[in-house]
């Protein structure tokens, strides 16, 4: 995790936060590849559940909703995590996870193990911000920051099903940032306090909620290999019933091998009719489907659930490799040509050379158009190649000395470093094509 969060770092995907007021823990802030990455794992994903599909719509709803959804959905009561303070070095740990932690004093060992560790009872705490609504700061005026974006979603079901006509099987996909309080933040982006979810709840006959859960566990995992994850590194968990949410009657994680162990990517529930039943009861609004011939019922609902800050980390860990070539080091992400943050770089070998860079700048002209490229005449060609390998660009076209006689560029594959001699004319073309191969990570 080091050596992913210091090339994070070091090539301006992600930064520390506020850093130069001293940071603000576990929150942090994208640079130029990190947006662009998150773009990319923004708009795979719609493709996928939205773009791609005809049962699925999108929607984008309120960061503070009504404090009364977060009644109705269970939040306010059990959405805690079991705290313990130490009164010796003040600080708080999850009760549930002591053995994972650090004594304050002695950080060899666990808190409660040194005659010095004096702990509280348990207490729960809960997760979601406060805040206040209009100019009171009173109990009537508390507000939440939205923990999860499926409760917009749920209050809106009324509104898609008339609006959309859609009947079950149906979905609602919705991208947006959701907030925890997290007592114990970490591991870089696995765990943060404001991340990006991911969230579709698919609607369906409850006769059909097994067969729909199953499917969208499938779908999902299949999502992450077509975008090059490594299935060795991937896996699907089943929750005991003692380990589910309140809500769910069967939740399946899709763990990924992160270099904290296997851990959870992406959560696939079942969350039966729990949720249209509490919105229902607590709004006074019916929140059932309804049949041209008169049958009614409360769809349940088939939930895929994921941040994107987890795949993010996915991805650069499955991505990092590090080689010697020609007796050189060189450090590359080998990311999937659709998720990598640029799609190509244009290089003038000789940048003094004015008709190479006049030749080039023509090119990056032409695909930046199209697409997330860079032209860069800075340094020597090798380090040039060495910069886009460390943020994973999958080819670089150079133009040379032979470009200038007869039109023809280099272009270098990242992952192979083979290089073969194109048509200037034909590269848009060419790169086009590359992106839509499929691709598999030579990483072993
Ligand atoms: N609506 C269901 C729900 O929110 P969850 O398992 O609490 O379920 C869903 O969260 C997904 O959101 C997780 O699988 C994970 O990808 C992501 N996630 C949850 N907490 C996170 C955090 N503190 N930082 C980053 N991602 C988080």
């Amino acid at each position: 995790m080091d050596k992913i969060v210091s090339l994070s770092r070091r090539r301006g995907f992600v930064f520390p936060s506020s850093e130069i007021y001293g940071g603000l823990g576990s929150t942090y802030d994208y640079g130029h590849y990190g947006v662009l990455l998150k773009n990319n794992i923004r708009s795979l994903w719609f493709e996928a559940m939205v773009q791609e599909r005809d049962d699925i719509v999108a929607l984008d709803s309120a960061i503070i909703l009504n404090p009364k959804v977060w009644e109705a959905s269970g939040h306010v009561a059990t959405f805690t995590d079991p705290l313990i303070d130490c009164r010796t070095c003040k600080l708080r740990f999850r009760a549930d996870q002591l053995e994972q932690s650090s004594c304050g004093r002695k950080p060899s060992k666990h808190p409660g193990e040194t005659p010095d560790c004096d702990l509280t009872e348990a207490r729960q705490f809960n997760l979601m911000f406060e805040t206040h609504v209009g100019a009171l700061e009173d109990e009537s005026s508390i507000a939440y920051l939205r923990p999860e974006t499926a409760q917009g979603i749920f209050i809106n079901f009324k509104n898609v099903l008339q609006l959309a006509r859609r009947k079950p099987p149906f979905g609602i996909a919705q991208i947006g940032k959701s907030f925890r309080n997290e007592i114990t933040p970490g591991n870089f982006l696995f765990r943060v306090r404001e991340f990006e979810q991911m969230e579709m709840e698919y609607f369906v006959p409850p006769a059909e909620a097994e067969r729909w859960y199953r499917y969208w566990i499938d779908e999902r995992f299949n999502w992450y290999v077509k975008y090059g994850i490594r299935e060795s590194q991937l896996r699907k968990r089943e929750h005991s019933a003692e380990e589910r949410s309140h809500y769910s009657s069967g939740t399946t994680d899709i763990e990924y091998l992160y270099p904290i162990g296997w851990s959870e990517l992406e959560g696939v529930a079942n969350r039966g009719d729990f949720d249209l039943r509490q919105h229902t009861e607590h709004s006074g609004t019916k929140l059932e489907f309804v049949g041209d011939d008169g049958e009614r019922y409360t769809p349940y609902v088939i939930e895929p659930a994921v941040s994107i800050e987890r795949i993010f980390v996915a991805l650069l860990v499955d991505g990092y490799d590090e080689e010697v070539v020609a007796e050189r080091e060189r450090t590359v992400l080998r990311l999937h040509p659709a998720v990598a943050p640029v799609k190509a770089a244009i290089l003038p070998l000789i940048p003094r050379n004015a008709d190479m860079v006049e030749k080039a700048r023509g090119l990056y002209d032409e695909l930046r158009r199209r697409h997330i490229v860079e032209y860069d005449d800075g340094g020597q060609i090798g380090r040039r190649y060495r910069r886009q390998d460390e943020i994973g660009t999958p080819f670089a076209f150079t133009i040379d000395d032979q470009t200038l006689d007869d039109d023809t560029v280099t272009v270098r594959d990242r992952d192979s470093l083979a290089q073969e001699r194109l048509p200037i004319a034909g590269v848009r073309a060419w790169l086009e094509e590359a992106l839509e191969r499929p691709w598999r990570t030579p990483k072993a």
